[in-house]
């Protein structure tokens, strides 16, 4: 029997219009949240997401800024754009577009971005409080947003094995924290395999909910889900296909046809995580405009 479709395209635009309406009051009140994104370089995919932040920022009705830098610009030069980002009282959240180029360091750019205006969730500061359980920190959006995609779609982790292929600290290592939490949305049995585990699809068929983010194109295979488990697939790979207007299709990590034969509940790609990603992101941009009206 074919497996239900979880439609992350619905739940984000849901998220997107909850998020409008929070905007609109806090618009009454003279507060127009605010995200600046960077994009440093030319990178063909990053390019569609920076526009498409930029897109639901508006249609949400915040303001956006984005700022984009040649591929060679120096660290340095980077580093003073994000001083000012920082240091400006109408901007509520900062996002460099990764990867970036070779001669920046991601970590020492991450660091520099103010905490309480890191919408990623990326600074030590907010990783630190997402292991924790701290509230007042920002959650990474790609894991906040499979949160709420299993919640919205009536999957409950709270007992449940689930096991998270891919140990990136942009969404296997923060998931497995936020998934472990006690509390709505939490409370799982946490497994986090990646390439060295032994015997991954002996692993990943005790999951009850499969969560698969390594970056490689239908690696998961039928054999390696449990009959009834729910996938979430966060893999968008571009594959060369001549038959698609633009010579590409994206492939997730899962082998969707043959995957969603077995599984309870999956995630199709596009149209699953992806939209999920930028109306978490959105949430954490009002979440941090909300604080700073506080004083917070
Ligand atoms: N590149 C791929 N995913 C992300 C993300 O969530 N945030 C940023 N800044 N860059 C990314």
């Amino acid at each position: 029997m074919s497996a239900r479709l979880i439609d992350g395209a619905a739940i984000g635009a849901e998220i997107r219009a909850e998020v409008a309406a929070q905007v609109a009051l806090l618009t009454a009140q003279g507060i127009v949240p605010s995200l600046a994104v960077v994009l440093v370089g030319e990178d063909p995919p990053s390019q569609i997401y920076v526009r498409s932040k930029a897109k639901a920022c508006i249609a949400a009705g915040m303001h956006s800024e984005v700022i984009t830098l040649p591929a060679d610009t120096p660290g340095a030069e980077l580093a003073s754009v994000i001083d000012r980002l920082n240091a400006d009282p109408r901007v509520h959240g900062i996002l460099c577009q990764l990867p970036l180029p070779p001669q920046m360091h991601d970590d020492a750019i991450l660091r520099r971005i103010d905490p309480a205006k890191d919408v990623d969730g990326f600074h030590p500061v907010n990783v630190g409080k997402l292991v924790l359980g701290d509230p007042s920190g920002f959650k990474p959006a790609t894991p906040y947003g499979i949160q709420q995609l299993l919640m919205r779609s009536g999957i409950e982790p709270r007992g449940a094995h689930v096991v998270i292929v891919g140990r990136s600290n942009l969404v296997g290592r923060p998931l497995a924290n936020l998934l472990s939490l006690p509390g709505a949305g939490g409370d799982a049995t946490v497994t986090v395999a990646h390439s060295r585990t032994h015997d991954l699809a002996a692993m990943c068929r005790t999951a009850d909910i499969l969560v698969v983010a390594i970056g490689r194109a239908e690696f998961i295979k039928a054999a390696a889900v449990k009959p009834g488990a729910t996938v979430i697939d966060v893999g968008t790979t571009r594959v060369n296909d001549a038959t698609r207007p633009r010579g590409y299709r994206l492939a997730g990590d899962v082998a969707f046809d043959e995957v969603r034969e077995v599984a309870g509940a999956i995630t199709p790609v596009p149209g699953g995580v992806g939209p999920m990603t930028i109306a978490m992101l959105l949430v954490n941009t009002l979440q941090s405009a909300s604080a700073q009206r506080a004083g917070r």
